[in-house]
């Protein structure tokens, strides 16, 4: 065989970068080694080291959420077997929308093309060599976001305890911006002080009587912030007759989700979140315990510019959501499987009007209970969903998608063009996503919700360490409750 110039130059660049380990390490890399180097195949660490840095390291970063760091060549080589199962199935990075879903801002960064995808795998099969390959660094962004930063955390550290599921705790922190006149926020990333148990965290505006409320929560708590779960956990209020209030029937609004590796968390350009004056915000961070629980007091840094002087284009929310009505198993015989029950249940949890919200939901939905069979023969596959008809011309920008533990598939259409399919829904990789090319929406058009659930016995929310007994579900703010909710950010056009 003909050895090109190339084959020789790469197989001359792999020796000397054996013999750069071998010192560094003190050991040879063993005769097979050093025959695949021969023949000049097998990548090294540096060929793969700039994909970690720029797709994984964000994550895999030492005292970072993930298990391992992907910033060292041996910590890398340690890996490679589960490196390579995980990238080939397309479990890692953690990317959520499936491949129905449109093109999103920023996704190059967390999707492995297949010639990255190769690479990887070449790489491992070849024995995931070193060579000379040093510590890399992660590809992070600093923002050119309009707007000055500020940064905020809440007026306590707080020990974050599984208290909702099995090793998953949602807490709810006030921060306070002390904004003297309305602003726009352009971009929010978060800073975990234990970036080991931060996996995923959503800000929410709280004005008006969620400021009162959100002020009175952090109170009760000596400024450590309360447990929340589906939600900043704030009562409703009643929206105004505005439109963009009618929007959000109610339910405070998102400024911006963050999960690790988002290392510059902008809004698409041009457009921005408005928070009004005198608004606190609510941050929800979502601590995943597999890691040793360590008192956190994480910081958000957010971008704001003055709504006054900064043109740009208010995102607003919109909340599309459809009825969730679960019945238990056929071969469950309890109390708790009644809807009645769950009603009751939700009266004495939430109060009077949060248990007004199934009934209200099937009524906005056009629906009623003859549309949800109450006996199904499976309740592995429970679908519910909404027709949203659009009341004025939109852009749509953003599109999030909500719901609890039990709940796997959860679609989002405008007159059946798919905005976002999470095709396997998990609840601990939560996120917003901005669409690379915004989507205009007219009146009359219709927006879809449509999610997918299983009640069985075993898709049963853990809550300390226990699995509940399957119940009659219906929507509801808590870990043990449902939803079934498509979040748009989109601007009036
Ligand atoms: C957004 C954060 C994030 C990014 C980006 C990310 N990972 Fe992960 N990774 C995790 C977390 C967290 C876990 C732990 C399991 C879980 O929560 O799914 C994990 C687990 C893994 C595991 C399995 C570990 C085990 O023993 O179960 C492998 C292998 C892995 N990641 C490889 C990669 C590679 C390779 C990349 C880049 C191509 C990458 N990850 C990008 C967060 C991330």
């Amino acid at each position: 065989m003909k050895r090109s110039r190339l084959a020789l130059a790469v197989a001359a660049f792999a020796l000397v970068a054996i013999a750069a380990t071998t010192m560094a390490a003190g050991s040879g890399s063993g005769s097979g080694g050093n025959r695949r180097v021969a023949s000049g195949g097998a990548p090294t660490w540096a060929n793969v080291a700039p994909i970690f840095a720029e797709k994984c390291a964000g994550c895999h970063t030492p005292g970072g959420i993930a298990p391992f760091s992907l910033l060292s060549a041996q910590s890398a080589k340690a890996h490679a077997n589960g490196i390579l199962v995980m990238t080939k199935l397309g479990r890692m990075p953690p990317w959520m929308p499936g491949h129905d879903s449109p093109a999103y801002l920023g996704q190059s960064r967390r999707i492995l093309t297949p010639a990255e995808k190769q690479l990887i795998a070449r790489w491992v099969r070849g024995g995931a060599r070193i060579g000379g390959g040093g510590a890399v660094k992660p590809v992070g962004g600093t923002s050119s976001a309009p707007g000055t930063t500020m940064t905020l955390t809440s007026a306590q550290s707080y020990m974050p305890k599984a208290a909702v599921g099995g090793l998953d705790d949602y807490h709810c922190f006030l921060l306070e911006p002390h904004l003297t006149q309305d602003a726009y926020v352009t971009s929010a990333v978060i800073k975990p002080q234990q970036a080991t148990i931060v996996h995923h965290v959503i800000l929410f505006e709280a004005a008006g009587e969620n400021a009162t409320e959100a002020r009175h929560l952090n109170e009760a708590s000596g400024g450590k912030g309360w447990t929340c779960f589906g939600g900043p956990g704030l009562s409703e209020t009643h929206p105004t007759a505005t439109s963009a209030d009618v929007d959000r029937l109610g339910v405070p609004p998102w400024i911006a989700a963050w999960v690790p590796g988002h290392a510059n968390n902008a809004l698409p350009a041009g457009t921005g979140v408005l928070v009004h004056a005198g608004a606190a915000i609510v941050m929800q961070v979502h601590y995943n315990l597999i890691h040793k629980a360590k008192r956190d007091r994480s910081r958000a840094v957010i971008r704001f510019a003055p709504a006054a002087t900064t043109k740009l284009t208010p995102l607003n929310t919109i909340l599309v959501p459809a009825p969730v009505e679960l019945p238990c198993p056929r071969n469950v015989h309890s109390s708790l499987c009644s809807r009645d029950a769950a009603v009751q249940q939700e009266v004495k949890k939430y109060g009077y009007n949060a248990a007004l919200i199934p009934a209200g939901l099937l009524y906005i939905c056009g629906r009623s209970l003859a549309d949800y069979p109450q006996s199904p023969a499976s309740v592995k596959s429970l679908s519910t969903s909404c027709d949203r008809r659009v009341t004025r011309p939109l852009r749509i920008y953003g599109v999030a998608g909500h719901m609890h533990t039990r709940g796997y598939d959860i679609k989002i259409e405008l007159n059946g063009k798919m905005l976002l399919h999470i095709p396997r829904w998990n609840f601990h990789w939560q996120d917003a996503y901005y669409l690379e090319h915004p989507v205009d929406a007219n009146v009359g058009d219709a927006i879809h919700v449509s999610c997918k659930f299983d009640n069985s016995a075993v898709k049963q929310p853990l809550v300390n360490g226990r699995l509940l007994k399957p119940r009659y579900v219906l929507w509801g703010e808590g870990t043990t409750d449902e939803m079934c909710l498509g979040l748009l950010q989109a601007a009036d056009r």
